[in-house]
């Protein structure tokens, strides 16, 4: 039986200390340049002190063109190097390892905060977002490519590619709106090219010491479950990511419209053949027992969001006592101030979560 506390090697990377994982998390606590601030440094570094044993940071921009939200960390530039310096420091000195999602905002980038065209797989008439140019996709995965690279040079152990959430990865796997006829789109192998591309120009660009993860949705956002499937089975033989993260948002999710007792999201992924890459989940773990649940279903790693917002030390708890189940929300937001969010987070967390905060 696995356990909690079970250290974990990877195909490539240094071995991660246990099974529990920090979610990444959008915090909005980035300076305006997207260098990381001291608010976000205390953010991440609480939760390494916490017992995490990987540290996912928020959704950082490979590009500014592909800048989302205020505040947004960036990997974009040698500019952020220093920052991130600090982070891989701080990170390996409590023993823990961390790792940069890397991110493009394509068709949902926000305008107002690039100089640059906006662009994505498609003409975007809601947005005005243009098409990009073959070429332009191509640039696309260099971008990701040269922002891993960024991460190794600074000390970082590994970065997640965001292909989860109708982002620009999950956007070129749309069926509904992914309709180029480049190779990059119009069918099943089409529009997992641009994804199986990244990875593989990461893996190129990275040593052996470096992993590469990649976080995927499997369904909504356009895409259609039988092609997920399809396309992590391909992944995992590939031999280019160490990690696959799901983000099904509940563990326990079915497939939408699937009738009760129908097999979970998760356990269509479970029996495929890993080849050695390592599978972690994300959705509404929040105590020992949910982490056990998903290890004893053949999960390797448990991302943990919310649960280790309302609690910096979830793991180092959940690894004590079995019985260990995160602060119930709502909280207060003296609550998030303990827990070591910034202004800027406690903000968004509101805003986005007001059901959660209290008062
Ligand atoms: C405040 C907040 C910010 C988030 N930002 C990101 C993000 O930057 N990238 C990402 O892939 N997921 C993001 N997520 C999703 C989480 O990583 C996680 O998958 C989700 O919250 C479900 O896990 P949970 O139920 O343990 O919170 C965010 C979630 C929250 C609550």
């Amino acid at each position: 039986m696995k356990k909690l506390s079970d250290p974990l090697n990877l195909r490539h990377g240094r071995p991660l200390p246990n099974r529990l994982v920090l979610a990444p998390m959008t915090n909005q606590q980035s300076e305006p340049d997207g260098t990381l601030s001291d608010n976000e440094l205390a953010w991440l570094l609480a939760r390494a002190e916490g017992g995490f044993g990987l540290l996912q940071t928020a959704a950082a921009y490979v590009n500014p063109a592909g800048q989302v939200w205020h505040g947004q960390l960036g990997i974009s530039s040698d500019a952020h190097l220093p920052g991130l310096e600090r982070l891989a420091a701080a990170v390996t000195a409590v023993g823990a390892r961390s790792s940069v999602q890397l991110h493009h905002g394509g068709v949902r980038a926000e305008k107002a905060l690039s100089s640059q065209d906006v662009v994505g797989p498609w003409d975007d008439a809601q947005t005005g977002v243009r098409g990009m140019t073959t070429g332009e996709v191509q640039r696309a995965i260099e971008d990701f490519a040269e922002a891993a690279a960024r991460a190794e040079k600074a000390g970082i152990d590994g970065i997640e590619v965001h292909g989860g959430h109708g982002y620009l990865v999950g956007q070129f796997l749309d069926a509904s709106n992914n309709l180029r006829t480049d190779g990059y789109g119009s069918n099943p192998t089409g529009r997992a090219r641009f994804v199986k591309e990244v990875v593989h120009a990461i893996r190129e660009r990275t040593g052996p010491d470096f992993h590469v993860g990649l976080r995927l949705s499997v369904e909504r956002y356009g895409l259609v479950l039988e092609d997920m499937v399809q396309l992590v089975g391909e992944l995992f033989a590939s031999g280019d990511i160490d990690i696959l993260d799901l983000s099904l948002w509940d563990v326990e999710k079915l497939p939408a419209n699937a009738p009760e007792g129908s097999q979970t999201l998760l356990e269509h992924f479970l029996n495929l053949p890993r080849h050695r890459t390592v599978l972690g989940v994300a959705g509404h773990i929040a105590s020992a027992e949910a982490v056990q649940r998903v290890l004893d279903q053949g999960a390797d790693l448990a991302y943990i969001g919310k649960a280790a917002i309302a609690d910096h030390a979830f793991a180092h708890q959940a690894i004590a006592d079995p019985g260990y189940h995160a602060p119930a929300f709502p909280v207060t937001r003296e609550h998030l101030r303990v827990e070591k969010l910034g202004e800027p987070f406690v903000s968004y967390f509101e805003t986005n979560w007001p059901h959660l905060v209290e008062g």
